[in-house]
């Protein structure tokens, strides 16, 4: 079913491991496939498009990381606040981001230098409870609370992840329709666990065991009723299923080496 969800990608074109900054890509330089990403790539743009419209920003040499769109900032209606890489390797990204709204007529906001901030990787709207779920501790900082707050003039509830493996918070948290949250306990400290515990009614979380959360089931793209993962387990697919959504996996095996798969691949434009 077409939803009127809007996401932005870009073309995996020079898409690489060529350099380590999170767990997931040791070992993995230059051991991409390339032919079997772009498919991977194509697969997962071609169910988006079934429900969704896909928009695309060109990718740039230089920077193989650039398909993971989520981090390229924070969309709230026409205003855009462009991400501030904690890493140097992923800070050619900006201009090409800050540009691609520009030219589309976004109010857009740059962060200050000092505040590393990695946009819808490490910042959630959740819609049904009206506010962003930010999350610091690996990549943004604490103090991006306050200027995500001012300039989007949103109610912003912070999160601490701990466990290195999920150092964006969409790796391992996912806002979904009508309220339901699918979250990976594990990764949070146990002020954050509770935050959740007192923000989401008990019937509306899904906890998502190791097992789905390191083959990044909570790196769904949302759209309407549709979930799309790179791999959920039976249990979790069924138990999604009992929530009334649909669970689409798609092997996105070339990405995970980069430390990504679905939600990092998409940028939702949708925001309000
Ligand atoms: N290699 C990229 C990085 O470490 C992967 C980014 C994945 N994006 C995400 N939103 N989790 O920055």
């Amino acid at each position: 079913m077409k939803t009127p969800h809007v996401f932005l990608m870009c073309p995996p074109e020079f898409f690489d491991v060529s350099y380590i900054i999170n767990p997931w890509m040791h070992g993995n330089v230059r051991k991409i496939d390339n032919a079997l990403a772009k498919q991977q790539w194509r697969a997962l743009y071609d169910i988006l498009t079934d429900c969704a419209t896909v928009r695309l920003v060109h990718p740039q040499p230089g920077s193989p990381d650039m398909v993971f769109t989520a981090n390229a900032g924070l969309v709230m209606g026409r205003r855009f606040l462009v991400s501030r890489f904690r890493y140097p390797e992923r800070q050619y990204e900006e201009p090409y981001f800050a540009d691609w709204f520009l030219d589309r007529g976004y109010d857009v906001s740059l962060m200050p230098r000092d505040i590393p901030f990695e946009g819808a990787g490490d910042a959630l709207l959740d819609r049904a409870a009206g506010h962003l779920w930010f999350a610091h501790g690996h990549r943004s900082v604490l103090a991006a609370k306050e200027v995500i707050a001012a300039r989007l003039g949103a109610e912003v509830v912070a999160l601490r992840l701990t466990d290195e493996r999920f150092y964006h918070l969409d790796t391992c948290l996912c806002p979904l329709e009508g309220g339901h949250l699918l979250y990976h306990p594990a990764a949070f400290d146990a002020p954050s666990r509770a935050a959740i515990e007192r923000l989401v009614p008990a019937a509306r979380r899904i906890a998502v065991g190791e097992e789905d959360a390191l083959s990044f089931a909570c790196n769904a793209v949302s759209a309407g009723r549709t979930v799309v993962v790179n791999r959920a387990t039976t249990a979790l697919a069924d138990e999604l299923g009992r929530r009334g959504f649909e669970v689409v996996q798609t092997p996105l095996s070339e990405f995970m080496k980069a430390g990504g798969s679905a939600k990092c691949l998409t940028l939702r434009l949708d925001e309000s």
